[in-house]
Protein backbone atom coordinates (compact mmCIF):
# COMPACT_ATOMS: atom_id res chain seq x y z
CA UNK A 1 0.00 0.00 0.00
CA UNK A 2 1.20 3.47 -1.09
CA UNK A 3 1.60 5.96 2.10
CA UNK A 4 -0.41 8.49 2.28
CA UNK A 5 0.47 12.02 0.92
CA UNK A 6 1.71 14.62 3.15
CA UNK A 7 -1.61 16.68 2.14
CA UNK A 8 -3.53 13.95 3.53
CA UNK A 9 -5.73 15.26 6.60
CA UNK A 10 -8.04 12.28 6.94
CA UNK A 11 -9.65 11.52 10.40
CA UNK A 12 -7.42 14.56 11.56
CA UNK A 13 -9.58 16.43 14.78
CA UNK A 14 -9.51 20.07 13.72
CA UNK A 15 -10.99 22.70 15.65
CA UNK A 16 -12.41 26.02 13.43
CA UNK A 17 -13.26 29.13 15.16
CA UNK A 18 -15.71 31.11 13.56
CA UNK A 19 -16.89 28.35 11.52
CA UNK A 20 -20.37 29.69 11.70
CA UNK A 21 -19.87 32.12 8.65
CA UNK A 22 -17.75 33.29 5.85
CA UNK A 23 -14.14 32.00 5.85
CA UNK A 24 -14.43 29.72 8.72
CA UNK A 25 -17.34 28.03 7.41
CA UNK A 26 -15.76 27.91 3.96
CA UNK A 27 -12.61 26.42 5.60
CA UNK A 28 -14.70 23.80 7.53
CA UNK A 29 -16.42 22.95 4.92
CA UNK A 30 -13.50 22.20 2.50
CA UNK A 31 -11.62 19.89 5.63
CA UNK A 32 -14.78 17.93 5.92
CA UNK A 33 -14.61 17.51 1.99
CA UNK A 34 -10.16 15.95 2.90
CA UNK A 35 -12.13 13.74 5.32
CA UNK A 36 -10.79 15.70 8.82
CA UNK A 37 -13.31 15.61 11.66
CA UNK A 38 -14.68 18.99 12.25
CA UNK A 39 -14.98 21.18 15.77
CA UNK A 40 -16.61 23.79 14.37
CA UNK A 41 -17.09 26.50 16.67
CA UNK A 42 -18.89 29.76 16.81
CA UNK A 43 -20.72 32.56 19.34
CA UNK A 44 -23.48 32.48 17.07
CA UNK A 45 -25.63 28.87 17.50
CA UNK A 46 -28.14 29.70 15.03
CA UNK A 47 -25.36 29.93 12.37
CA UNK A 48 -24.15 26.64 13.75
CA UNK A 49 -27.44 24.68 13.63
CA UNK A 50 -27.78 25.74 9.96
CA UNK A 51 -24.56 24.06 8.78
CA UNK A 52 -24.51 21.27 10.78
CA UNK A 53 -28.38 20.80 8.81
CA UNK A 54 -26.75 21.63 5.30
CA UNK A 55 -24.07 19.82 5.46
CA UNK A 56 -24.89 16.32 7.04
CA UNK A 57 -21.86 15.31 7.46
CA UNK A 58 -21.00 12.60 10.51
CA UNK A 59 -18.33 14.43 10.78
CA UNK A 60 -19.21 17.82 11.62
CA UNK A 61 -19.81 18.62 15.55
CA UNK A 62 -20.56 21.83 16.55
CA UNK A 63 -19.69 23.61 19.72
CA UNK A 64 -20.52 27.80 21.38
CA UNK A 65 -17.54 29.64 22.43
CA UNK A 66 -17.26 33.42 22.89
CA UNK A 67 -13.95 34.78 22.87
CA UNK A 68 -15.45 37.59 25.15
CA UNK A 69 -14.24 35.15 27.78
CA UNK A 70 -11.41 33.30 28.87
CA UNK A 71 -13.78 30.62 30.87
CA UNK A 72 -15.60 30.12 27.61
CA UNK A 73 -12.83 29.13 25.12
CA UNK A 74 -10.47 26.54 28.02
CA UNK A 75 -14.28 24.91 27.90
CA UNK A 76 -14.64 24.66 24.84
CA UNK A 77 -11.27 23.12 24.09
CA UNK A 78 -11.28 20.84 27.13
CA UNK A 79 -15.01 19.69 25.61
CA UNK A 80 -14.04 18.96 22.10
CA UNK A 81 -10.85 17.02 23.39
CA UNK A 82 -13.30 15.06 25.72
CA UNK A 83 -15.90 14.40 23.08
CA UNK A 84 -13.60 13.57 20.09
CA UNK A 85 -10.13 13.01 21.29
CA UNK A 86 -6.63 15.15 20.58
CA UNK A 87 -6.91 18.24 18.56
CA UNK A 88 -4.21 18.24 15.38
CA UNK A 89 -4.92 21.34 14.35
CA UNK A 90 -6.64 24.48 15.26
CA UNK A 91 -7.75 27.27 12.88
CA UNK A 92 -8.98 30.74 14.57
CA UNK A 93 -10.90 32.65 12.14
CA UNK A 94 -13.06 34.61 14.77
CA UNK A 95 -12.59 38.70 13.91
CA UNK A 96 -14.22 41.47 13.94
CA UNK A 97 -14.07 44.46 12.00
CA UNK A 98 -14.88 47.12 14.86
CA UNK A 99 -15.39 50.79 14.37
CA UNK A 100 -14.04 52.04 11.13
CA UNK A 101 -14.05 55.08 9.41
CA UNK A 102 -13.12 57.54 12.00
CA UNK A 103 -9.78 59.30 12.12
CA UNK A 104 -7.12 58.43 14.97
CA UNK A 105 -7.94 61.18 16.94
CA UNK A 106 -11.70 60.47 17.05
CA UNK A 107 -11.11 56.71 17.57
CA UNK A 108 -13.61 55.28 20.45
CA UNK A 109 -11.52 53.56 22.99
CA UNK A 110 -14.37 50.91 24.42
CA UNK A 111 -14.68 50.01 20.75
CA UNK A 112 -11.12 48.87 20.55
CA UNK A 113 -10.90 47.65 23.85
CA UNK A 114 -13.52 45.38 22.08
CA UNK A 115 -11.64 44.83 18.85
CA UNK A 116 -8.49 43.63 20.97
CA UNK A 117 -10.60 41.32 23.25
CA UNK A 118 -12.11 39.77 20.18
CA UNK A 119 -9.34 39.71 17.76
CA UNK A 120 -6.02 39.61 19.83
CA UNK A 121 -6.45 38.76 23.55
CA UNK A 122 -9.20 35.83 22.63
CA UNK A 123 -6.79 34.51 19.93
CA UNK A 124 -4.13 33.80 22.52
CA UNK A 125 -6.27 32.41 25.12
CA UNK A 126 -7.58 30.36 22.34
CA UNK A 127 -3.44 29.43 21.04
CA UNK A 128 -2.65 28.68 25.03
CA UNK A 129 -5.59 26.23 25.23
CA UNK A 130 -3.95 24.38 22.72
CA UNK A 131 -0.33 24.22 23.09
CA UNK A 132 0.16 21.72 25.85
CA UNK A 133 -1.68 18.79 24.39
CA UNK A 134 -0.38 19.20 20.87
CA UNK A 135 3.64 19.66 22.22
CA UNK A 136 3.20 16.79 24.17
CA UNK A 137 1.83 14.68 21.53
CA UNK A 138 4.55 16.09 19.79
CA UNK A 139 2.17 17.33 16.88
CA UNK A 140 -0.06 20.20 16.01
CA UNK A 141 -0.97 22.67 13.78
CA UNK A 142 -1.97 26.50 14.42
CA UNK A 143 -3.43 28.84 12.16
CA UNK A 144 -4.56 32.24 12.86
CA UNK A 145 -6.69 34.57 10.38
CA UNK A 146 -4.72 37.74 10.44
CA UNK A 147 -5.02 40.35 7.28
CA UNK A 148 -3.57 42.63 5.23
CA UNK A 149 -4.30 45.39 7.40
CA UNK A 150 -1.96 44.37 10.54
CA UNK A 151 0.94 43.76 7.58
CA UNK A 152 0.73 46.65 5.62
CA UNK A 153 -1.87 49.35 7.54
CA UNK A 154 -5.29 50.54 6.62
CA UNK A 155 -5.92 54.05 7.20
CA UNK A 156 -9.11 54.62 9.17
CA UNK A 157 -9.28 51.37 10.55
CA UNK A 158 -6.30 51.58 13.50
CA UNK A 159 -7.93 48.79 16.08
CA UNK A 160 -8.68 46.15 13.55
CA UNK A 161 -5.00 47.02 12.10
CA UNK A 162 -3.37 47.50 15.35
CA UNK A 163 -5.07 44.22 16.10
CA UNK A 164 -4.29 42.02 13.37
CA UNK A 165 -0.37 43.16 13.32
CA UNK A 166 -0.41 42.44 17.22
CA UNK A 167 -1.13 38.83 15.94
CA UNK A 168 1.25 38.63 13.64
CA UNK A 169 3.49 39.53 16.35
CA UNK A 170 2.16 36.88 18.53
CA UNK A 171 2.26 33.88 15.87
CA UNK A 172 6.24 34.80 15.49
CA UNK A 173 7.08 34.90 18.76
CA UNK A 174 5.05 31.44 20.32
CA UNK A 175 6.35 29.99 16.76
CA UNK A 176 10.15 30.42 17.31
CA UNK A 177 9.29 29.52 21.00
CA UNK A 178 7.59 25.97 19.88
CA UNK A 179 10.10 25.48 17.22
CA UNK A 180 10.98 22.05 18.22
CA UNK A 181 8.03 20.62 19.51
CA UNK A 182 5.97 19.50 16.18
CA UNK A 183 3.66 22.20 16.55
CA UNK A 184 3.41 24.93 14.22
CA UNK A 185 1.89 28.16 14.48
CA UNK A 186 1.29 30.72 11.42
CA UNK A 187 -1.26 33.05 10.03
CA UNK A 188 -2.86 34.18 6.78
CA UNK A 189 -2.95 37.85 5.85
CA UNK A 190 -5.71 38.28 2.87
CA UNK A 191 -6.74 41.05 1.65
CA UNK A 192 -10.36 42.01 0.80
CA UNK A 193 -12.63 38.56 0.73
CA UNK A 194 -15.85 38.47 -0.10
CA UNK A 195 -17.87 37.76 3.29
CA UNK A 196 -20.57 39.31 5.46
CA UNK A 197 -17.68 41.12 7.17
CA UNK A 198 -17.65 43.56 4.44
CA UNK A 199 -20.53 44.40 5.20
CA UNK A 200 -18.77 46.84 8.35
CA UNK A 201 -17.25 48.99 5.51
CA UNK A 202 -18.66 51.93 3.66
CA UNK A 203 -18.54 51.83 -0.16
CA UNK A 204 -16.16 54.64 -0.21
CA UNK A 205 -13.75 52.30 2.05
CA UNK A 206 -14.23 49.80 -0.06
CA UNK A 207 -13.60 50.88 -3.44
CA UNK A 208 -10.12 52.21 -1.55
CA UNK A 209 -9.44 49.23 -0.79
CA UNK A 210 -10.09 47.34 -3.34
CA UNK A 211 -8.07 49.86 -5.65
CA UNK A 212 -5.16 48.56 -3.51
CA UNK A 213 -5.44 45.16 -4.93
CA UNK A 214 -3.16 44.47 -8.02
CA UNK A 215 -5.79 41.97 -9.52
CA UNK A 216 -8.15 44.45 -9.16
CA UNK A 217 -10.62 41.81 -7.32
CA UNK A 218 -11.78 40.68 -3.93
CA UNK A 219 -10.49 37.48 -3.12
CA UNK A 220 -12.89 34.18 -2.33
CA UNK A 221 -13.42 31.79 0.68
CA UNK A 222 -12.39 29.12 -1.61
CA UNK A 223 -8.97 30.97 -2.33
CA UNK A 224 -8.47 31.39 1.53
CA UNK A 225 -9.20 27.38 2.59
CA UNK A 226 -7.85 26.19 0.03
CA UNK A 227 -4.64 27.45 1.54
CA UNK A 228 -5.65 26.70 5.02
CA UNK A 229 -6.21 23.54 4.57
CA UNK A 230 -2.69 22.87 3.36
CA UNK A 231 -0.76 24.98 6.47
CA UNK A 232 -2.83 22.99 8.93
CA UNK A 233 -1.94 19.54 7.34
CA UNK A 234 1.98 17.70 7.77
CA UNK A 235 3.11 19.19 4.45
CA UNK A 236 2.93 22.11 6.10
CA UNK A 237 6.20 21.20 8.40
CA UNK A 238 9.21 23.90 8.00
CA UNK A 239 7.25 26.88 8.14
CA UNK A 240 6.14 28.22 11.64
CA UNK A 241 5.81 32.22 12.79
CA UNK A 242 4.84 32.87 9.12
CA UNK A 243 2.51 35.35 8.42
CA UNK A 244 1.20 33.77 4.66
CA UNK A 245 -0.18 36.62 2.37
CA UNK A 246 -3.50 36.36 0.04
CA UNK A 247 -3.32 39.73 -1.23
CA UNK A 248 -3.70 39.69 -5.04
CA UNK A 249 -0.43 41.39 -4.96
CA UNK A 250 -1.04 44.12 -2.92
CA UNK A 251 1.57 42.52 -0.33
CA UNK A 252 4.47 40.47 -1.47
CA UNK A 253 6.32 40.15 1.32
N1 LIG B 1 -13.33 38.94 4.81
C1 LIG B 1 -12.20 39.62 4.69
O1 LIG B 1 -12.04 40.47 3.79
C2 LIG B 1 -11.06 39.36 5.61
C3 LIG B 1 -9.80 39.82 5.23
C4 LIG B 1 -8.70 39.61 6.07
C5 LIG B 1 -8.89 38.94 7.27
N2 LIG B 1 -10.13 38.50 7.64
C6 LIG B 1 -10.26 37.83 8.92
O2 LIG B 1 -10.74 36.52 8.72
C7 LIG B 1 -11.53 36.12 9.86
C8 LIG B 1 -12.91 35.66 9.39
O3 LIG B 1 -13.54 36.76 8.76
P1 LIG B 1 -14.89 36.62 7.91
O4 LIG B 1 -14.76 37.55 6.79
O5 LIG B 1 -15.19 35.18 7.65
O6 LIG B 1 -15.92 37.26 8.96
P2 LIG B 1 -17.40 36.82 9.35
O7 LIG B 1 -17.98 38.02 10.05
O8 LIG B 1 -18.13 36.27 8.18
O9 LIG B 1 -17.15 35.65 10.41
C9 LIG B 1 -16.64 35.89 11.69
C10 LIG B 1 -17.23 34.88 12.65
O10 LIG B 1 -16.72 35.17 13.97
C11 LIG B 1 -17.78 34.97 14.88
N3 LIG B 1 -17.56 35.76 16.09
C12 LIG B 1 -17.59 37.12 16.20
N4 LIG B 1 -17.39 37.47 17.48
C13 LIG B 1 -17.22 36.33 18.19
C14 LIG B 1 -16.98 36.05 19.55
N5 LIG B 1 -16.91 37.00 20.48
N6 LIG B 1 -16.82 34.75 19.91
C15 LIG B 1 -16.92 33.75 19.01
N7 LIG B 1 -17.19 33.96 17.71
C16 LIG B 1 -17.34 35.24 17.31
C17 LIG B 1 -19.03 35.43 14.14
O11 LIG B 1 -20.21 34.88 14.74
C18 LIG B 1 -18.76 34.92 12.73
O12 LIG B 1 -19.29 33.63 12.53
C19 LIG B 1 -11.56 37.34 10.78
O13 LIG B 1 -10.54 37.22 11.75
C20 LIG B 1 -11.26 38.48 9.85
O14 LIG B 1 -10.70 39.59 10.53
C21 LIG B 1 -11.22 38.70 6.82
Amino acid sequence: MSSPSPEDITGHLILVTGAGSGIGRAIASLLLTRGAVVAACDKNLEALDEFKAQSQSPNLHIYGIDFLSEESINDCVKKVENDLGGIHGGINCVGILGENGSKAEDVDIANFDLVYQINLRGALIFTKALLKGMSDRGYGRILHLASISGKDGNPLLVSYSATKAGLIGMVKSIGKEYATSGVTVNAMAPALIETPILEGFSDSTLAFLKSKIPMNRFGTVSEVALLAAWIISPACSFTTGFTFDLSGGRAVY
